[in-house]
């Protein structure tokens, strides 16, 4: 089975936000990407602004043919400008002001009640909603009991894991199994510190993941390789991870 690349293109922000340019702009990149291959684009609208703005995710809720993912967290401004564009889906993330980048997932069994009802109001919307947890079974099932389409189970222990690497990876194929035997409706996609590198091991190791979202390492090979070129090797990495778990 394939997998899906949503590629984040947040990081094309961050470089036009240093500057206070209008370039490079996240709406071309993003043309780029659909037209190298790519299943979707991802943007993570954050409280500070600090990459994608609001009127990137409008401007891409027009242009994007693909499907457009909203990683938000779930406060009642994010919720009324996800309800107003309509992005294809939405990914619940937690935020914290002060990170560098989103460094936990979320805690669905701690906060069931209020993130059941953002899913719910989306859901009312037509909206489905994603949620980025840590590989842990029990995430998975209050995910489920959420309402949720799908989860996303946090690589970034795994990508930065060094020699437990090898240990994260069986922590989330047992999250991924997990969740596909007991809740075979819950999609489930993956991301975080990706890079060509550690993607096709990853892919192999979890046959349950069908979807990946993968950004700033994308970004960056795009500096030296463009990012037509960077979109299909990717793809390749996804491909020859694909191919090793399905011998
Ligand atoms: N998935 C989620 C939920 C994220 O918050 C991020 C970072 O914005 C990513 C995937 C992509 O991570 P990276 O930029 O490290 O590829």
């Amino acid at each position: 089975m394939t997998v899906a690349l949503h590629v984040n293109v947040d990081h094309v922000a961050t470089l036009r936000n240093a500057r206070g340019t209008r370039y490079p702009d996240p709406v071309h990149a993003a043309a780029l990407c659909e037209l190298a291959g790519c299943d979707g684009i991802t943007v993570h609208l954050r409280e500070d602004r600090r990459h994608i703005r609001d009127r990137d995710v409008r401007v891409l809720r027009d242009t994007v043919g693909t499907l457009l993912n909203l990683e938000m967290s779930a406060t009642e401004e994010m919720l009324a400008i996800a309800l107003e564009t309509k992005p294809d889906l939405v990914t619940l993330v937690p935020e914290r002001r002060e990170e560098r980048t989103t460094e936990g997932g979320l805690d669905v069994v701690g906060n069931a009640a209020a993130i059941g009802a953002a899913v719910a109001r989306l859901r009312d919307a037509g909206i489905p909603t994603s949620l980025f947890i840590d590989p842990e079974s029990a995430q998975v099932d209050a995910s489920a009991l959420a309402g949720a389409a799908a989860i996303e189970l946090h690589t970034g222990d795994y990508a930065h894991g060094g020699t437990r690497a090898p240990a994260e990876l069986v922590r989330l194929g047992a999250a991924g199994a997990h969740a596909t035997r007991r809740h075979p409706s819950l999609r489930v996609a993956a991301g975080h510190g990706l890079t060509l590198r550690n993607t096709s091991p990853l892919v192999a190791a979890v046959p349950s993941i069908v979807e990946l979202n993968i950004g700033h390492a994308l970004v960056a090979d795009a500096v030296f390789m463009g990012l037509e070129e960077a979109v299909s090797r990717y793809r390749d990495a996804i491909e020859a991870g694909a191919a090793e778990r399905d011998e």
